[in-house]
């Protein structure tokens, strides 16, 4: 059994990763968040209540966890003590026993968040500060949250018990062998250095970012899940071979819902792209994947998955994050069946229909990764587990 087990974006984001969180948390003692920050949009039906959690990490919805924010996350204050308080409304309480912030964590200040809505039109940002509050870090012109607390800035007082050395508080986690859930944020293809830079975020959402962002070694990660979505999306600008212009991709994002939790953006719609997801598969070492939303292809007669590109006349089948290429690669599509049967209530992989786990093994087959666990809803019992050696 895993001691830690890391659950990474493999996408563009919003694969559906506050989700499957939530489902492994319950077995989890500590949950740990390592870069990004409140761009983040994780929806979580737990108890027939829906919370939307933008940056405490989604092991808060359970009794005596600790939910850690590491020093890769960027903080705002402001969203925090918000956050705090709808939890609490929702009969959740946070207090220092259940959520501890890195001391050396960026904050995210109110003129970040004027510098990015007045600059990130362009990659189509979440408007957050979420890039500028990343750009004062690197210039080592950034407020870390000691530095926020030392200097008795409005939050200051509220933030302090809450405030320890993660690095520290991780690595004794480690040593006393509790079980530890990595939750990455966003998706390796915004990965800062390899996703479709500049149409990127400002963090590393790949594996790496779990051992920059929370200040422990490579050789301490024991399990690297990918989270794929059993389709593609995309939020905010930025190339998508497999995107759908036409009424199947209309389609899908309506029985998908798929709108931002953070913005409520529309999100773009296209078929799943075996080729970005071998590629976030080599990034990352992904042991196994979990493939979400595979309810919201029920209906349709033929489902498509990218197998390749043809690129200047030539097939490949390795990704690039040089975007002219991008935008110069054709998908080549291989067609499945479809299935018609609502899919949502099966509890066993075998009583799926046999289109659908044709779909899962041809998944897997092309990307070269097994899948471990498929989920078929939000809800936490709509779930099915394929390989139970790869999760606590
Ligand atoms: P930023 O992270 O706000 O700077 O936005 C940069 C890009 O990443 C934009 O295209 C956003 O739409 C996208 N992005 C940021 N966070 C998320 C997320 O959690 N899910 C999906 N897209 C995101």
């Amino acid at each position: 059994m895993p001691r830690n087990i890391a659950v990474i974006g493999a996408q563009f984001g919003d694969e559906g990763k506050g989700k499957v969180i939530d489902f492994l948390a319950e077995k989890a003692d500590v949950i740990a968040r390592f870069n990004g920050g409140n761009n983040a949009g994780h929806t979580i039906v737990a108890e027939k209540k829906k919370f939307i959690l933008h940056l405490i990490p989604s092991g808060i919805l359970h009794r005596n966890k600790i939910n850690v924010i590491g020093n890769g996350v960027v903080v705002d204050p402001e969203v925090l003590f918000e956050e705090i308080a709808h939890l609490s409304r929702g009969g959740i309480k946070v207090t220092p026993e259940n959520l501890v912030v890195s001391s050396s964590a960026h904050m995210i200040l109110p003129e970040h968040i004027e510098e990015d809505k007045a600059k990130g039109s362009k990659i189509g940002t979440t408007g957050r500060g979420i890039g500028p509050a990343y750009a004062a870090k690197a210039a080592r012109k950034g407020t870390r949250v000691i530095d926020y607390i030392q200097k008795k800035e409005k939050y200051s007082e509220k933030l302090k018990p809450f405030v320890k050395d993660t690095s520290l508080l991780i690595n004794q986690f480690l040593d006393q062998n509790k079980k530890i859930l990595f939750e990455g944020a966003q998706g390796t293809l915004l990965d800062i250095d390899h996703g479709t830079y500049p149409f990127v975020t400002s963090s590393n959402a790949i594996s790496g970012g779990i051992c920059t962002g929370l200040g422990i070694g490579p050789k301490r990660i024991d399990k690297i899940t990918g989270v794929v979505k059993a389709y593609v999306t995309r939020v905010g600008n930025g190339p998508f071979p497999t995107e759908l212009n036409d009424k199947t991709g209309e389609r899908i994002q309506k029985a998908g819902n798929e709108f931002g939790s953070t913005t409520g953006r529309a999100r773009r719609v296209g078929w799943f792209d075996a080729v970005m997801a071998k590629y976030a598969a080599r990034i990352n070492s992904f042991d196994s994947m979990i493939i979400t939303k595979l309810d919201v292809l029920s209906g349709l007669e033929k489902i498509k998955i990218c197998v390749g590109y043809r690129r200047k006349e030539k097939r490949t089948e390795e990704f690039t994050t040089n975007l002219e290429e991008l935008e110069n690669s054709e998908p080549i599509y291989i067609v499945m069946d479809g299935w018609d049967d609502d899919i949502s209530n099966v509890k066993q992989f075998e009583d799926l229909p046999k289109n659908a786990k044709d779909y899962l093994r041809r998944v897997e087959q092309l990307v070269k990764i097994p899948v471990s666990m498929v989920s078929l809803g939000p809800g936490r019992e709509q779930t099915l587990i394929l390989r139970r050696n790869e999760f606590f």
